[in-house]
């Protein structure tokens, strides 16, 4: 595996091999890589010629009060991990490769659709931050596809839309929610949960599939579905900051009738804010 820092030698090196008609998968990720991330690069793989996998920690998308300082960072064993599943390329930006005027003053991207549900309530800059630095990694690394975890569905949406509405050619692909056996969706912040959190925290994936369940049997009153899931979650120490039934396409709150339903989670066991999501 090549590892490259500079953004203009890897964007050389990715122009040079789509002249020769490579085709280039890319897997953008803040580090700290688990079987989620990895399970990525292996869509990756076996989409494209070359996969080419990020690791930039971007303080843009972090809020004030955010675990920006303490998000871990774990360089070396990321490596390791990429090695061992035989991945192309690893791209290790710095803050100023990728802000170099600083992040405050750069162009950002502004997605304005979807950003302000769910999790954008709480995290109002959030996505702002995502959409600019992905933009700004798809310019470098120049990808045909590109792969994001569906954990993180609404910020898989979100970079589909932008894909679109700025014309950029690139697919994006959602890959599977990885899980821990307990169930739990895998996370780089489950780091942060202590055994028995982790444990406790089984409870996020049970709740949802409980609330799946229910809607499959036609039990279409989801406001006493949401109401009943948000009591059990909060009875079991998860501090609940949204419990939703969407649809897909644009995340609004779901009608009886509609079809291709989300059904989306997030709060915080302990410390950490966890997510998680079913397809239904
Ligand atoms: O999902 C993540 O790890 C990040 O939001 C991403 C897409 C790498 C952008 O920083």
């Amino acid at each position: 595996m090549q590892i490259i820092s500079d953004p203009k030698e890897l964007q050389l090196l990715m122009l040079n091999l789509k002249a020769e008609g490579k085709t280039i998968g890319f897997v953008p990720t803040m580090g700290n890589l688990h079987e989620g991330h990895l399970s990525l690069i292996e869509l990756s793989k076996n989409k494209a010629d070359v996969t080419v996998c990020s690791i930039f920690v971007n303080p843009l998308q972090f809020g004030q009060g955010e675990d920006l300082s303490s998000y871990p960072r774990t360089l070396k064993l990321d490596i390791q991990k990429l090695s061992a599943i035989s991945t192309d390329y690893l791209f290790t930006p710095s803050e100023k490769d990728i802000y170099p005027l600083g992040k405050e003053i750069h162009t950002h991207v502004i997605a304005n659709r979807l950003t302000e549900y769910l999790c954008g309530k709480s995290r109002p800059t959030h996505f702002q931050g995502v959409t600019t630095v992905v933009n700004i990694l798809f310019n470098i690394v120049q990808p045909n596809y590109a792969f994001f975890g569906k954990k993180d569905y609404q910020q898989y949406k979100i970079i589909s839309n932008m894909v679109n509405d700025l014309r950029i050619p690139v697919e994006v692909i959602g890959g599977e929610i990885v899980r821990e056996s307990n169930g739990l969706a895998m996370s780089s912040r489950n780091g942060y949960l202590t055994d028995k959190e982790k444990q406790e925290a089984a409870i996020l994936r049970q709740v949802i599939l409980q609330a799946a369940e229910q809607i499959k049997q036609n039990q279409r009153s989801f406001d006493d579905i949401i109401q009943q899931s948000i009591n059990t979650l909060s009875h079991s120490g998860f501090k609940v900051d949204y419990f939703e039934i969407i649809r897909q396409s644009d995340l609004h709150p779901a009608d009886r009738d509609d079809s291709d339903l989300l059904i989306a989670v997030a709060g915080w066991m302990g410390q950490p804010r966890l997510i998680d999501n079913i397809e239904i």
